[in-house]
């Protein structure tokens, strides 16, 4: 009788600490064993050549959002969990918004059985907080996070979901109150509205308008601000989808000070640049995110927050849309004004390959630093670890293996997300998941997907995460 139920042979297995040549065993969906020369299981996998890594999670995704104007976002569950899966994503955590008027509970009803039954990952929800009633602060909020809801973003920008200073600090509060973490969009609101009425007043309407309405100094300051009033509360803070080395400053000087908090940036402020939305063209509207890509000096200085711990998350913010239907009102192609483009960019499939590729290969982190960044920190973070985020004796056996050496170029036609197009596309990259296993099961292997639809399950947080900057 076979004591195991997988070994995954020959790899060299990293973790956010070091990396070393072993052999691990799984049984019952957890591992049980790491070792040498390894027997007595169900199923082999030789990873000769290959990377053992855990599997990448993705704490910053969104799928089925609802969006302002109708818009519905390119993915929902099943879509997006196999994107994810297919760019070594082993779990993902997407954002359940309350609508104003709605009751948080309600929120995650409606979201869980969008999910229920759908996945391909593991999931576990954030919730965004769009309407801090006395009620939802003060009865449901706390609950929740008992419950294993323990994270919460807030926004200082969108019209209909901005948050004021009074309500991210009573947000803050609960956090304090209950042990859950907050994340916050930092962009100040009233100074790109400013900028809005300004570049419609002189005709400039085009998807570029959507970058220079929101500057640095916007991101500056509001950085400043949810860090100050993280502060004034005495709570931790993540600051999430940094751009730019003034806002990552902000971050530096507040941690001098003794505050706690965790930063993220993603792919596209390493990759892309404001150009990208500046070709006169309506495709450029595929490229709108905030906050918006800036240029090679924030992009060199967000490789620095990567390489020297500014940043200890690493996320793909994908919010996914399409633009192909030419009879669709909401088609931004269409659109005569750029303010009606939705925000967001798809990613998640590609996160991991370009940051080994352009961060491992080019020298800049080595694999621990990847694995920290892509996995164990968000696990950590959001109340995952030690289960997910992790290689070790009695962890979910999550895992992607990893082929170090496969020369990719990135095609959409080759990605599994719902959107129709890639910001990425054309790139060149070294390295790329082959086979992904979650909580134990095969999903994918050597590239063909073998699992199902529904394997991947709903995993609630812990209330007080571990915390990578002493959230507990
Ligand atoms: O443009 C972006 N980032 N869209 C996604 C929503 C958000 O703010 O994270
Ligand atoms: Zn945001
Ligand atoms: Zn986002
Ligand atoms: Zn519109």
């Amino acid at each position: 009788m076979s004591e195991f139920d997988l070994i995954i042979a020959n790899g060299t297995v990293a973790t956010a600490a070091n990396f070393f040549a072993a052999d691990i065993a799984v049984k019952d969906g957890k591992f049980v064993q790491i070792g040498q020369n390894l027997t007595g299981s169900k199923r082999r996998i030789d990873a000769s050549g290959k990377f053992v890594l855990p599997g990448g999670i993705d704490s910053h995704v969104h799928i089925s959002q609802p969006s302002g104007e109708g818009i519905v976002m390119a993915d929902d569950f099943e879509s997006g969990t196999l994107s994810a899966l297919f760019g070594g994503n082993t779990t993902i955590m997407p954002f359940c918004l309350q609508e104003k008027g709605q009751s948080m509970r309600e929120a995650l009803t409606a979201y869980h059985a969008l999910a229920d039954g759908q996945c391909y990952t593991d999931v576990s929800f954030h919730l965004i907080i769009s309407d801090p009633t006395a009620s939802v602060l003060g009865q449901e909020l706390p609950a929740l996070v008992a419950g294993g809801y323990t994270s919460l973003k807030v926004f200082m920008t969108y019209e209909g979901l901005r948050l004021n200073d009074a309500e991210i600090l009573k947000v803050l509060d609960v956090s304090r109150e209950t042990g859950a973490t907050v994340m916050v969009h930092c962009e100040n609101e009233d100074a790109i509205l400013f900028l809005i009425a300004k570049h419609e007043l002189a005709g400039d309407v085009a998807p570029r308008a959507h970058a220079s309405t929101r500057p640095i100094a916007v991101e500056r300051e509001a950085t400043h601000r949810a860090l100050s009033l993280a502060e004034v509360v005495d709570v931790p803070i993540v600051i999430v989808h940094v751009s730019n080395g003034e806002a990552m400053d902000e971050i530096a000087r507040a941690r001098a000070r003794g505050v706690k908090v965790v930063g993220e940036t993603c792919p596209q402020y390493l990759v892309l640049t404001a150009k990208d939305l500046d070709g006169m063209d309506w495709e450029d509207a595929k490229m709108v995110c905030s906050p918006p890509p800036r240029d090679e000096a924030a992009q060199a200085d967000c490789w620095q927050g990567i390489e020297t711990g500014v940043f200890d998350l690493f996320s793909s913010d994908h919010c996914p849309f399409r633009y192909d239907d030419p009879q669709d009102k909401l088609n931004p192609k269409g659109s005569v004004n750029f303010r009606h483009i939705p925000n967001g960019i798809p990613g998640v499939e590609t996160r991991l390959p370009i940051l080994f590729s352009e961060g491992v290969m080019k020298g800049r982190i080595d694999l621990p630093r990847f694995v920290a960044l892509t996995s164990t920190n968000h696990a950590k973070t959001y109340g995952l670890y030690p289960q997910k985020g992790s290689i070790a004796i009695g962890a979910d056996a999550d895992i992607t293996i990893w082929d170090p050496e496969a020369k990719r170029t990135i095609r959409h036609a080759e990605l599994h997300d719902g959107s129709d197009y890639s910001p990425y596309e054309g790139m060149y990259v070294t390295g790329w998941p082959v086979t992904t296993i979650v909580a134990g099961a095969v999903m994918v292997e050597d590239g063909i997907l073998v699992g199902k639809k529904g394997q991947g399950k709903y995993r609630p947080a812990t209330t007080r995460p571990v915390g990578i900057r002493g959230q507990a």
